[in-house]
C-alpha cells in the first residue's frame, strides 16, 4: 500500500487518474489531501469540503484479475466497506442511499465517486474517491449534510479512519475475488436507505412519483415498485430518491 499525502490538490480523483495514465500505479495506491480545491461529486456536481477537517482521498484499484461483469459491484464493495467502519466507531443508523451515499439518520455524511478506467474495452482499474465528513460542523446551504462529529459528538482522527477503510476495502475485495457476489449484493440491499418504505422519487423529466424500493439489479439499477404495482428498474440518470 502506497499512501501519498498532498497538502492541496484540485481533486484526488483527477490527480490519481492522471498519474495512472502517465505511469504504472500499484494496486491500493492512495492520494489523500487536506485541501481539495475542485472536488467533484456524482453527475457533474461539486464536492466542497472544509480544509483540514475531513477525510478526502482516492484509491487506485487494479481490477484486471477480478473479472468484473457488473461494475456496480465496485460501488457496493466501497459503500459496504465505509458502512462497516462507521458501524465499528458507533456512528448511529448507518444506511446506504442508492447508489453510494452514506447516511447517518437522514443526513449524508459521506459521498463516493467511482471512475472506471477501460483499456482496450476492458475494465482495467477503478479510481475510488471518498469524501467523508469527519470534524466539520458547519454545512452552509447543505441542510442534508452532516459529519461524524455532529452525529456522535466525538472528534475523530482522519488518518486512523483512512487505514480502517482501506483494510475493510481489502477484505471486501477478497470476498468478491472468492466469488461471494450474492452475499455482497444481499448485504448492500439489507443496508439500503428506505428499502421497502413508501418513498418519493423525481424522474429525469422532473415528475414526482411514489413507490417502494425493492432492491437493485446486478447492473446497479434501482428496482422500484411503482403505484401501478409493477417493478421498474431505473438508472442514476433516470431517477432521484427524495429525502
Ligand atoms: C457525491 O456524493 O456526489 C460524490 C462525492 C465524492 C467526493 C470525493 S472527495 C475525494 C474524491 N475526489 C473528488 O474530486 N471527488 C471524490
Amino acid at each position: 500500500m502506497h499512501i501519498i499525502k498532498l497538502s492541496a490538490t484540485d481533486s484526488t480523483n483527477s490527480y490519481l487518474r492522471n498519474k495512472s495514465l502517465k505511469e504504472l500505479v500499484q494496486d491500493y495506491t492512495v492520494i489523500v489531501t487536506d485541501h481539495q480545491t475542485k472536488g467533484r461529486g456524482q453527475m457533474g456536481t461539486k464536492w466542497n469540503s472544509q480544509a483540514g477537517k475531513n477525510l478526502v482521498f482516492s484509491v487506485f484499484k487494479d481490477v484486471r484479475s477480478l473479472c468484473i461483469e457488473y461494475p456496480f459491484y465496485l460501488s457496493m464493495i466501497t459503500s459496504l466497506s465505509i458502512k462497516s467502519v462507521l458501524k465499528k466507531i458507533n456512528v448511529p443508523n448507518i444506511r446506504i442511499k442508492w447508489p453510494n451515499d452514506i447516511m447517518s439518520d437522514n443526513k449524508k455524511i459521506c459521498g463516493v465517486l467511482i471512475e472506471n478506467v477501460y483499456k482496450k474495452n476492458k475494465l482495467n482499474s477503478s479510481i475510488i474517491g471518498i469524501g467523508l465528513n469527519v470534524n466539520q460542523t458547519q454545512f452552509t446551504e447543505l441542510p442534508q449534510a452532516s459529519s461524524l462529529k455532529l452525529q456522535t459528538g466525538v472528534h475523530f482522527n482522519s488518518t486512523e479512519l483512512l487505514i480502517m477503510i482501506l483494510d475493510e476495502l481489502k477484505i471486501n475485495f477478497s470476498l468478491y475475488d472468492n466469488g461471494h457476489l450474492q452475499d455482497i449484493k444481499k448485504e448492500y440491499e439489507t443496508n439500503l436507505f428506505s428499502i421497502d418504505k413508501a418513498s418519493k422519487f423525481k424522474s429525469a423529466h422532473g415528475n414526482m412519483f411514489s413507490g417502494y424500493i425493492k432492491g437493485i439489479a446486478d447492473s446497479g439499477k434501482l428496482k422500484i415498485l411503482t403505484e401501478g404495482r409493477e417493478i421498474k428498474e431505473f438508472d442514476l440518470k433516470e431517477v432521484q430518491l427524495l429525502y
